[in-house]
């Protein structure tokens, strides 16, 4: 098989993620034949360091021959099985333990498929939370600007990236955005929270939830801000009685210097949405956990019709369960937080050299994410694929988000792995000039 073949064959059938299918006409694809650790390979042996974890999801590298070995043996035992009714080990020993690592008072899981499905069923149990309360006016969800949750519609609806948002907004609910701490300082971190106050002052009567990406907001060109302000809404939420929403779908499991990035604030959400790192990187799943205080609110006699009735068909699903305990098991035994945050200070060391660089503007980090915002150029210049392919070429898997160019490795990256990935980075941004 050669990466020609594959490539004609893929574009007479296949319609790929986020992309201009017209750029395929200049853009090669790049076809995978194998990959190991933090290197993917195509068909003609060219090797690329996966400085994005395969869009955020691998943590322990591919084919992870723990992660591996644990998904072939639950293949021979159980494959799937519904989870209405029925029950399985992998799912009752993973929820256990989600309940024991996550911040103390969650103490339910409610299984999905991916971080949008997830987000969707937190925003659907806390409306009906509230209904199931007597709150019926309760049906607006607030998020922050900038703001990134997914695709689905109401995921999207609770977004704030104008190229994923603003095509389908005749489609979308009806949310209410409220300012995003603009930077890491916690003045902002106070303003912003203000700015939400002065709303639930307003308006909340009518709020659901908010929901956040604690700390660091993906999607939204890697935006952070300061823990503080997670523990200044956690208390605006109390007294107006308003979910918290914490969407750790990408900063969840270690991302931060922190196994949950609650955890920084020291605050426990209403709901945690946990997906992408869940399963080390290997299979579709997410959960939501909630208080078993909101679980009561659903748990009555079947006529009083206040049952969740949410499902997906692979809710729960045994081999995803199974590679997602086999992640745990390497963050149990292998000590991965403070290997974390070694590997987090190298990269960070490394990242000041970027200023050096006139086209550089600024740079940031929060725990294993680093970001560069490069100055000067105008969105329809492409600057961030320009870089992308300069990555190609050089063995390193980029993908910048517009004029942002970040790395966020799997964890298992070795300090001559970020010597590589970072330098290809600055001879890539130094190539612009
Ligand atoms: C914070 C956050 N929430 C939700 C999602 C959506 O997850 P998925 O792509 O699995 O639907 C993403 C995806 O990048 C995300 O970063």
């Amino acid at each position: 098989m050669k990466n020609e073949d594959l490539k004609t064959r893929d574009l007479d059938v296949l319609w790929h993620p986020c992309t201009q299918m017209k750029d395929h006409e200049t853009l090669p694809l790049i076809p995978i034949k194998k990959a190991h650790g933090i290197y993917i390979e195509d068909f003609e042996g060219n090797q690329y360091i996966d400085a994005i974890s395969s869009w955020w999801v691998n943590m322990f590298g591919h084919t992870n021959s723990y992660i591996n070995s644990k998904i072939v043996e639950q293949l021979n035992t159980l494959e799937h099985v519904i989870l209405a009714g029925f029950t399985h080990e992998q799912v009752v020993k993973l929820s256990e333990r989600l309940v024991k690592l996550t911040p103390a008072g969650l103490d339910k899981c409610f299984y999905s498929d991916n971080g949008s499905s997830a987000v969707e069923v937190a925003l659907k149990m806390s409306y009906h939370a509230h209904l199931n309360d007597g709150k019926k006016n309760k049906n607006i969800f607030v998020s922050l600007t900038n703001s990134y949750h997914g695709e689905t519609i109401g995921a999207l609806s609770v977004g704030d990236v104008e190229l994923y948002k603003d095509t389908y907004e005749p489609l979308l609910l009806k949310t209410l955005q409220t300012p995003v701490p603009k930077d890491m300082s916690i003045e902002s971190a106070k303003e912003s929270a203000d700015e939400f106050e002065k709303l639930c002052r307003e308006r909340a009567d009518e709020i659901s939830a908010i929901i956040v990406e604690p700390l660091i907001q993906g999607a939204g060109s890697m935006h952070m801000y300061n823990a503080e302000y997670l523990v200044l809404i956690r208390e605006i939420c109390n007294r107006y009685n308003v979910h918290l929403i914490a969407d750790e779908v990408m900063v969840g499991f270690g991302r931060t210097g922190e196994l949950f990035a609650c955890e920084k604030a020291k605050i426990t959400p209403d709901f945690i949405v946990l997906s992408k790192g869940l399963t080390g990187g290997y299979l579709p799943l997410s959960v939501v956990l909630t208080s078993d205080e909101i679980y009561a609110k659903f748990y009555c006699d079947y006529n009083e019709h206040k049952a969740f009735l949410h499902s997906h068909s692979y809710t729960g699903n045994a081999l995803a369960c199974s590679a997602a305990n086999a992640t745990l098991d390497i963050f149990e035994n292998e000590n991965i937080i403070e290997k974390n945050r070694k590997t987090s200070k190298y990269m960070g060391e490394k990242l000041k050299k970027f200023l050096e660089l006139e086209n550089v503007e600024s740079i940031r980090q929060t725990g294993m994410v680093c970001a560069i915002d490069l100055k000067g150029y105008k969105s329809e210049e492409r600057i961030g694929l320009k870089v992308y392919q300069f990555g190609l070429k050089n063995g390193v898997l980029l993908r910048p988000l517009g004029s942002v160019i970040y790395f966020m490795p799997p964890y298992i990256i070795t300090k001559d792995e970020c010597d590589k990935m970072m330098d290809v980075a600055y001879d890539a941004i130094k190539s612009l000039l």
